[in-house]
Order: C-alpha cells, then sequence, then structure tokens
C-alpha cells in the first residue's frame, strides 16, 4: 500500500501531537512530508528528528534561525504565512492536517486547497471567517474535506448514508465547560487558571477559554452551518457533561442518530485520516455499564456568546471574521490578565456592532474585516482597562 503524504499546520499544538501520535501508530499508511509550527522550536525539532519531514515552516524568520541552528537533520526551512502556505501544499502531499490555532490558519489551508490537497480540518476558523468562499474553492478543486472537530466528525458520522433532505435539525453538544455550575455572580472574578481547567478535553489554551464562554460551541456552529450546508435554524446545541455523545443528526422520522465515544481527539483525528476505513485510534474503548448521560439546555444568560455566534449567521458577511478576531483579541488579553473573565463577551458584542460587516467577494474582504476588528478590539479591551482600574 503506497504510504498516505501528509502535512501538518500547527505540529506542536494539541491537535499537532495528537495527529503525530496517530501517525507513528500507523508508520506503515503514513508519511509526514511537511510540518508548519509557531514558535515552540525544541519540540519541532524533535518532531523533524524523529519524522523526517522534507520542509518545515515556523512563525518567522528569528525562528527560522533558531530552528536552522538547532537541527543537525537535512530539511529546508521557511516562516511566516507563505511557509505555511508551502508546507500545507509542499509537493507529493496527499492530504493536510489543519490544525494552526486562529484565523492564521486560513490562508495555508486555502493554499491546500487550491492545490488540491484533500483536507482534515482542526482549524474551525479557516470556515467561521470565509466558509462561502471555502466551501466553493472545495467542490472546484473535488478534493475531500474531513472535518477534525469531535462535533463535526461526529455530524460526519452520523450523516454516513442518510439523505441531506431527510435531516430535520444538527445537534452539537457542549461540554458547559467548567463554569456550568458556577454562581453568575462569581463570574467578573474567574482568573485564566480557573478558566483553563477544562473538566474534560485537554486543547491549546485559546479553544480551552472558548470552551469556557461558550463562544468555541458558536464558532462550531458557524463551522457546521457551511461545512454541512445546513441553515442556523436547523442548527441547535445541547449542554452534554459528559462528553460522551459527540455530536447527533435529528431526522424527519423522529430517528436521532449519535455517535459516542470517550473524550480523546485522536479518535476524530484517526477518522479523517484514515476516511473511508477506521483505523485504531489509541482511544481507550467506552464501557457501557453504569453510564449516563445528561444533556441540558444552554443558558443564554450564563453563555452570551453562543448567542453572538448565531447573530454573526444572521448578519452574515464578514460578521463572522469580525466576532472571530475579536474573541482572539479578548481571550489573549483575558489570558495576559488586562481584561476580566466577562470582558471576553462584551468585547465581542461591542466590535460587532462598531466594526459592522460587509459582502464577502474574496479574501481580501475577510482578511480587511479580521484586521479591522482586531485594531477595534484592541482599542476596546484597553479602554475597559483603564476605566477599571481607574474606579
Ligand atoms: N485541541 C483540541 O482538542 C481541538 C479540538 C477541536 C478543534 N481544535 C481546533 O484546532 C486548532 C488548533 O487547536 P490546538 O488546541 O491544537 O491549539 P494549540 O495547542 O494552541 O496549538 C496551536 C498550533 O498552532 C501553531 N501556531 C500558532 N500560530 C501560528 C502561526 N501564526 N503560524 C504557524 N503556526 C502557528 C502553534 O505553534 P507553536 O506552539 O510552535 O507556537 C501550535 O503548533 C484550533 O483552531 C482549534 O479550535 C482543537
Amino acid at each position: 500500500m503506497r504510504k498516505k503524504a501528509i502535512s501538518i499546520l500547527g505540529s506542536t499544538g494539541s491537535i499537532g501531537v495528537n495527529t503525530l501520535e496517530v501517525v507513528r501508530m500507523h508508520a506503515e499508511r503514513f508519511s509526514v512530508v511537511s510540518l508548519a509550527a509557531g514558535n515552540n522550536i525544541p519540540l519541532l525539532k524533535e518532531q523533524i528528528e524523529e519524522f523526517r519531514p522534507s520542509f518545515v515552516s515556523v512563525a518567522d524568520s528569528g525562528a527560522a534561525s533558531a530552528l536552522k541552528n538547532a537541527v543537525s537533520v537535512n530539511v529546508e526551512v521557511g516562516f511566516g504565512a507563505e511557509g505555511a502556505s508551502r508546507a500545507a501544499a509542499f509537493d507529493g502531499v496527499d492530504m493536510c492536517v489543519s490544525a494552526i490555532s486562529g484565523a492564521a490558519g486560513l490562508v495555508p489551508t486555502m493554499a491546500a486547497i487550491r492545490a488540491g490537497v484533500d483536507i482534515a480540518l482542526a482549524n474551525k476558523e479557516t470556515l467561521v471567517l470565509a466558509g462561502p468562499l471555502v466551501m466553493e474553492e472545495v467542490r472546484k478543486r473535488n478534493v475531500k474535506f474531513l472535518p477534525v472537530d469531535s462535533e463535526h466528525s461526529a455530524v460526519y458520522q452520523s450523516m454516513a448514508g442518510h439523505r441531506p433532505e431527510d435531516i430535520k435539525r444538527v445537534i452539537l453538544t457542549a461540554s458547559g465547560g467548567p463554569f456550568l455550575r458556577t454562581s453568575m455572580a462569581d463570574f467578573a472574578g474567574i482568573t485564566p487558571k480557573e478558566a483553563l481547567c477544562h473538566p474534560k478535553w485537554k486543547m491549546g489554551r485559546k479553544i480551552t477559554i472558548d470552551s469556557a464562554t461558550l463562544i468555541n460551541k458558536g464558532l462550531e456552529v458557524i463551522e457546521a452551518r457551511w461545512l454541512f450546508d445546513v441553515p442556523p435554524d436547523k442548527i441547535s446545541v445541547v449542554i452534554h457533561p459528559q462528553s460522551i455523545v459527540h455530536s447527533m443528526v435529528e431526522y424527519i422520522d423522529g430517528s436521532i442518530m449519535a455517535q459516542m465515544g470517550n473524550p480523546d481527539m485522536k479518535g476524530p483525528i484517526a477518522y479523517a485520516l484514515s476516511w473511508p476505513e477506521r483505523i485504531d485510534s489509541g482511544t481507550k474503548a467506552l464501557g457501557l455499564s453504569g453510564l449516563s448521560l445528561e444533556f441540558l439546555d444552554p443558558d443564554p444568560e450564563r453563555f452570551p456568546c453562543l448567542g453572538l455566534a448565531y447573530e454573526a449567521l444572521k448578519r452574515g458577511g464578514t460578521s463572522a471574521a469580525v466576532l472571530n478576531a475579536a474573541d482572539e483579541v479578548a481571550v489573549s488579553m483575558f489570558l495576559e490578565g488586562s481584561l476580566p473573565f466577562t470582558g471576553i463577551c462584551a468585547v465581542i458584542g461591542e466590535v460587532m456592532d462598531s466594526v459592522g460587516h460587509r459582502e464577502i467577494r474574496s479574501m481580501e474582504d475577510v482578511l480587511d474585516a479580521d484586521r479591522e476588528a482586531r485594531e477595534a478590539a484592541r482599542a476596546l479591551a484597553a479602554r475597559m482597562h483603564s476605566s477599571l482600574h481607574a474606579k
């Protein structure tokens, strides 16, 4: 069997490391052609020495020099968005695992699609920012586009063998994060350390904070809207604290198809890498006896960010790109201690109103909206910070 040649964007992150674990388990099936990461040079060096890619890219020229000095094996090194795009679609790559965090994932993922490379998509921001453009390109280039997000992988699996016209509703599950039962009076005082303690999933810092505010589920609603071509009013969210049912699809005959398993990202990663076959993912088998599953409606007062994502879909155009950029800025300011937890949602809502939105005709429209929203979010968060400290 010819090995599937893969590129991994974000190889030093949580999804990247899990992907390499799956690759390591199935060395007879997969080869790593190229990697892209940011600044974690020690881990990238280890990955290069073990997996021997032909090309790697890092965040910037400084990181590229540091990497060249650190590695002893022969590898070509690039940097920046151009380097990541080259890694994504490097010569001979069959599938690109898109797992850079944030909006920085969009350009290299689009580069891979345009080169006709199949995609395993973890970087939900690609679809949040530019869903219609991305899906149009996916169809035009006839590439396979497989979700890695566990919810979307579950929906994809629950849709297999069914007709789209028979779908009544896509139901995304959410764990509810660490503050599902915290008194809302305590929300303003939530610290980054508390918000980084996710009860079920081990993930990167940005998505962990997004799971605590539930904006992550909002981003997933937007992702599902474009990935499955389902209108927003047919996508609902249910809180499921056990994180065993990864998502569901309800059909017009009243049946609900669900995908279950222990919460471990190696499951959806292995599924995307090996589709349409299944391979051992290394995920611990789910014991059924004594299993108890709970489902609750999300409380809009506790999780106002979720409503903002539906609002972004309603407004359309660049609105979701604006929401995402404002969230990225707000989360990084929260993590560095200059914005309260409750400020995250406030910044997103205000930036969506102040920046507004326009039609998406090209990638430039999306990237301009992203830049404008970041500037507005930084200015607003700084104003909130100084007014809090003036009190
Ligand atoms: N973690 C999960 O379980 C999970 C589940 C579903 C979906 N996702 C999605 O998958 C994506 C990655 O999440 P994660 O949790 O794996 O994030 P993470 O642990 O923070 O890793 C992010 C990766 O992206 C790299 N990176 C960041 N900015 C970059 C840039 N400008 N250029 C090149 N590389 C850059 C980082 O490099 P350095 O560390 O070297 O700087 C790292 O390799 C996100 O879109 C997230 O929403 C994650």
